[in-house]
């Protein structure tokens, strides 16, 4: 449909443990709660959308563990379209183990599992959707090769999300996308500039146009975000973020893309400072809840603005 939103990505349960603070190297700290939680950046960015009201896909693979089940009846209730998840026979649904700290901040180890096994075959299985959304988002808890050959199918907007972000690289994971989507640390470690303000931020960007991309966006926390584009580099969009309580920020990110992907599929005629503002009251909105998924906001949100 002309307003399908295509998400290539993972899926992951997230095990989130909540702590006073996150703990140092070799240390062993009491946390106060601990929960499951339906994750993994594909699915979020995904659910995200979907909830905001996007006509969505999620092209995905889980195990063929007692999560399976569990995730595809998750993605169903979000409404996002399932034809596409696969099991995976002899594989284990991939896991995040998280650490909230008091003050939102978080550490986050993945393991893949059955997200490993999402290749080439499963991007031709699902071509129809591919060629034919209106937005594709990928991001890299999947292979690389996965991410590129979904995008150069897609005939929509392409976005990629590098995360988490790799030093040796594809180029083509730079030039294939319309827009390539990171935050300060991934930024880092693509562009070779260290991020730690917006100053930085510009010349990190600035760094990725030369090195091909087309687009660039770099999320700044609870900073806002940074845009800029190959036809006029010197010329930055930037918005703020407006000021909330944040309580965890996991996935935030997320949110961010997803939101942006329902903009770019929804309301072409906005423009990217405006889809940027946007994006940013989502994922300000996210961060006041704990968790990803589950906190992600509905459309009212849209409507205030
Ligand atoms: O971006 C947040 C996500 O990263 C979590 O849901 C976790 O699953 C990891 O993939
Ligand atoms: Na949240």
């Amino acid at each position: 449909a002309e307003n399908s939103i295509v998400v290539v990505g993972s899926c992951m349960i997230d095990f989130v443990s909540y702590a006073p603070r996150l703990p140092q190297e070799g240390e062993t700290i009491h946390g106060t709660k601990f929960v499951t939680n339906f994750g993994g950046k594909g699915a979020n960015q995904c659910v995200a959308a979907a909830k905001l009201g996007g006509n969505t896909t999620l092209i995905a693979r889980v195990g063929d563990d007692i999560w399976a089940d569990k995730y595809i009846d998750n993605l169903k209730a979000c409404k996002v379209n399932t034809k596409y998840m696969e099991k995976t026979e002899g594989y284990a649904s991939g896991v995040a183990q998280i650490t909230v700290s008091a003050d939102g901040a978080n550490q986050i180890v993945i393991v893949a599992g059955a997200n490993s096994k999402l290749c080439p075959d499963d991007v031709r299985r699902s071509e129809q959707a591919i060629k034919n959304a209106a937005v594709l988002v990928c991001q890299l808890e999947t292979c690389a090769e996965v991410a590129i050959e979904s995008m150069q199918l897609c005939g929509g907007v392409t976005i990629l999300n590098g995360a988490p972000a790799v030093s040796q690289y594809d180029m083509r994971l730079l030039t294939t996308p319309k827009i390539f989507c990171v935050n300060e640390s991934e930024a880092s470690i693509f562009s070779g500039v260290e991020v730690k303000n917006i100053n930085d931020g510009k010349e990190a960007i600035e760094a990725l146009l030369l090195k091909g991309c087309n687009s660039v966006i770099l999320t700044l926390g609870s900073e806002g975000a940074l845009y800029s584009c190959k036809a006029d580099p010197n010329n930055f969009v930037y918005v703020k973020c407006p000021k909330v309580k944040c309580v965890d920020s996991t996935g935030a990110g997320d949110s961010f893309i997803g939101a942006l992907a329902y903009l770019l599929a929804n309301k072409k005629d906005l423009s990217m400072e405006k889809c940027l503002e946007q994006a940013c009251t989502v994922a300000s909105d996210s961060v006041t809840k704990p968790g990803t998924q589950i906190s992600f906001p509905g459309p009212e949100i849209l409507l205030k603005l």
